[in-house]
């Protein structure tokens, strides 16, 4: 084993070539518009679905913070293999119709339902219709916790949720003010209500409000309707015919993927055209605006980010540096005279 450095370069160098060769890198597998026609599905003879990775190290478009896979159910697909994982998942149901059973619990579902597969649960997948595969999408913060070394994933095979072991538990809350004590206060204050947090968003159930910026918009996961995610967000924006939602601009990771819908994005000055199966990957501190291309119908985005967990420790860290930006008076369209089509205009048969 060696115990003596020997070398003539000094930490300085040795670090600023380190971080040049790390931007460099990374501003090298940026990519604004992931087309869906790009994705290249794959069998997954251990899961028996087929997948395919719009964004993440599992295909070869590496991310640090989200990953963003799309799945495919076979027709009358009895089950898949169950397992668990650390990180969890925000899963959005784009055609056919099926189940999910989390932690022995299941749920079905139908398009553009929206299911949070919570850390630690164990979760299988089914699909009801025996003539049609049935096909999602799942964002999670893998890549986040892989950076950090906490990424574990524990494959179940066929055995029965009864027999696997169960999530881990928390501590319980220790009585007293000393550091332990606080501790053990603190992290069961966290997981409060984890188990028996929501764990769906049923489509038909909820209902868009138009919003500031200039859009209708819904929660589909978020803590703020009962979700227990570790920061995970997913909103539905629907952008009315032939207009826009106000520009601003952010650090981190904010993906937009399009249900429905044509239009554009212009992100620092320059235009990137979308449709229906596409990722929009809006870089990082660049002011972007999202239009609607269509005079005719809305364009349905759904936004995934983990602000809550990530971007906010950024945001401490950096304070005073402001990570968010808008203009003071919102450039948002008038709306008032729009006719907004039904609620479930659009979606898909089961
Ligand atoms: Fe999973
Ligand atoms: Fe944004």
């Amino acid at each position: 084993m060696k115990t003596t450095t020997s070398t003539q370069v000094t930490h300085y160098e040795v670090q600023k070539k380190r971080r040049e060769t790390l931007l460099e890198e990374w501003r090298g597998y940026h990519k604004t518009i992931l087309k869906r026609k790009d994705v290249v599905m794959h069998d997954d003879p251990n899961r028996r679905t087929r997948r395919g990775v719009y964004a993440g190290w599992d295909g070869d478009r590496p991310t640090k913070n989200l990953d963003a896979t799309i799945h495919e159910l076979p027709a009358g697909l009895e089950t898949t293999t169950i397992h668990r994982h650390s990180w969890d998942a925000i899963m959005f149901i784009e055609s056919g119709s099926g189940w999910t059973e989390i932690d022995g619990v299941r749920i079905d579902w139908k398009p553009w339902d929206t299911v949070h597969l919570p850390s630690w649960a164990w979760h299988r997948h089914g699909n009801t219709n025996p003539d049609k595969p049935a096909v999602f999408h799942t964002w999670s913060v893998q890549p986040m916790l892989e950076q950090f070394g906490v990424a574990l994933l524990e494959e179940g095979g066929d055995t029965p949720v009864a027999q696997l072991p169960p999530r881990p538990k928390q501590v319980t809350a220790l009585p007293g003010e000393d550091p332990y004590a606080r501790r053990t206060q603190r992290l069961a204050r966290q997981a409060a209500g984890e188990e028996s947090a929501r764990l769906i968003t049923r489509f038909e159930d909820v209902r868009g409000l138009v919003t500031k910026r200039g859009a209708r918009s819904l929660f589909m996961v978020d803590k703020s309707i009962g979700f227990h995610t570790a920061g995970l967000s997913a909103v539905m924006h629907e952008l009315a015919p032939g207009k826009y939602q106000s520009r601003h601009r952010h650090g981190g990771e904010a993906w937009l993927y399009v249900i429905s819908g044509t239009g554009y994005s212009m992100i620092d000055d320059v235009r990137h055209d979308w449709e229906a199966g596409d990722l929009i990957v809006v870089d990082h501190w660049a002011w972007h605006q999202h239009f609607n291309g269509s005079a005719e119908k809305t364009a349905r985005l759904v936004r995934i980010h983990n602000f809550d967990a990530l971007y906010d420790m950024i945001r401490i860290l950096m304070d005073p540096l402001n990570l968010f930006e808008e203009p003071p008076v919102l450039d948002a369209p008038d709306l008032s005279d729009v006719v907004w089509p039904d609620h479930l205009d659009g979606r898909p048969e089961g």
